[in-house]
């Protein structure tokens, strides 16, 4: 075994590792742990990075776009219909908590018809192709662990008849998990139990894809980013593309007016005097619950996982470390005597960078409220809140059969 693996292991005291110290170990086992980041412990038992002085910022509301909705309209047509917009769909997580061995976006939400989340999806982006009268590129990021199934599953469906010219795939790195003792983790005899990176890492595995060079020969200006779980979402939404170019901002967010002050999503605030976003876990009652004049809450602008990025700006913030985040999962494991474990309950950390920490990193960035009832619609859990049942009612409430 490389020597540099075999004493971080021994000095780590990894429980399920230790039996290869001064033995032969399996190859693939043996690149994964060269390759992997052993600053890990720090991140567990450090924390993460201590943020900067929250204020609160506040957001391009409904009223306001209402009133100037030509305007941006006029715009974000304009930069669709001159290819300057790509659409990035996030579909490379494992969707633990909905409890389906696919890929999320292969879940069928129909109940008297066949309704994929990928085909709701694609039927959105394309209301907008129909609007502009042009293909919008769609960049599909997968994992190591659903990559094959979602480019075959999409060739199945004849990508839902979008066109598939405008269609690219990546795939995303992937992560060791740790017990919550710091033991890495295997999933089989020659293989860690990995994991994907989070969400944080797309543009730098675009890149990686050789996709930047594809940006630039198609002139893409914008990218706009989205999460495979809101099926209700307008994706490359000119409205919303008009109002970040008009506002010369180099990023916009989506937000939601949140339905209580302790509404578990990230709100939008200033960070240091920058836009940034702040976790709901990061923010004390006195904040949670503050409000003005008018009653609104001043934290009460919840991010819904859809940006708009200016390719510009990406590619300079692209070297820069994103914050680590540790997550707690359930994480399948072989134990001590070799046999497979499928925990029910979490029993393991991911460490994960989250797209929700780039927007502090660009410049600046547009707030832009969307109607919750309309747009906001995920499917992280089976039942009970933002799950498929509730899903569903949204999407017949707003006029799609299910
Ligand atoms: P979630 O935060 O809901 O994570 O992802 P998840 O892994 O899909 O689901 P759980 O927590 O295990 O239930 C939000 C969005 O980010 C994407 C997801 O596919 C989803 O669109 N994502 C998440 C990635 O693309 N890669 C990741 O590593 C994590």
């Amino acid at each position: 075994m490389n020597a540099q693996v075999e004493q971080k292991i021994r000095q780590t005291n990894q429980r399920y590792l230790g039996k290869f110290v001064g033995k032969e170990i399996p190859s693939r086992l043996e690149q994964q742990l060269l390759q992997m980041d052993w600053s890990y412990p720090d991140y567990m038992h450090g924390g993460r990075q201590k943020r900067g002085m929250f204020e609160p910022l506040r957001a391009t509301e409904l009223s306001e776009i209402e009133n100037r909705r030509e305007e941006f309209r006029t715009v974000g047509i304009e930069a669709l219909r001159a290819g300057k917009v790509g659409a990035i769909l996030l579909a490379g997580g494992q969707g633990t908590r909905l409890g389906f061995d696919k890929a999320k976006g292969m879940y069928n939400i129909g109940i008297t018809k066949n309704l994929y989340i990928f085909e709701q999806l694609i039927e959105n982006l394309m209301q907008v192709k129909d609007e502009a009268g042009v293909w919008i590129p769609l960049y599909i990021m997968t994992s190591e662990k659903n990559d094959k199934q979602t480019r075959d599953f999409f060739a199945e469906h004849h990508y839902f008849g979008y066109n598939e010219d405008y269609i690219r795939f990546f795939v995303q790195e992937m992560v060791p998990a740790v017990d919550f003792e710091g033991n890495i983790l295997m999933e089989s005899q020659d293989s860690l139990a990995m994991s994907p990176n989070g969400n944080g890492g797309w543009f730098q595995s675009m890149l990686r894809a050789g996709l930047g060079e594809d940006l630039d020969e198609k002139g893409i200006e914008w990218l706009n980013v989205f999460a495979v779980d809101n099926v209700l979402q307008r994706i490359a939404d000119p409205i919303f593309i008009g109002a970040t170019i008009l506002s010369g901002c180099a990023s916009g967010a989506k937000v939601v007016r949140k339905i209580s002050p302790y509404e578990k999503v990230g709100a939008m605030c200033l960070e240091d005097g920058k836009p940034s976003i702040v976790e709901y876990y990061e923010l004390t009652s006195e904040m949670a619950e503050a409000t003005d004049d008018k009653g609104t809450l001043l934290y009460g602008f919840g991010v819904i996982l859809n940006y708009l990025f200016r390719v510009e700006q990406l590619r300079k913030i692209a070297v820069k470390k994103l914050p680590v985040h540790i997550v707690e999962k359930k994480v399948p494991y072989l134990d001590e005597a070799g046999c497979l474990q499928k925990p029910s309950e979490p029993n393991a950390y991911k460490f994960e960078t989250l797209i929700l920490d780039m927007i502090y990193m660009m410049d600046n960035c547009l707030p832009f409220e969307v109607e919750r009832e309309k747009e906001f619609a995920p499917i992280k859990n089976a039942v009970g809140t933002d799950s498929v049942e509730s899903a569903r009612e949204l999407l017949k409430i707003n006029g799609v059969m299910v």
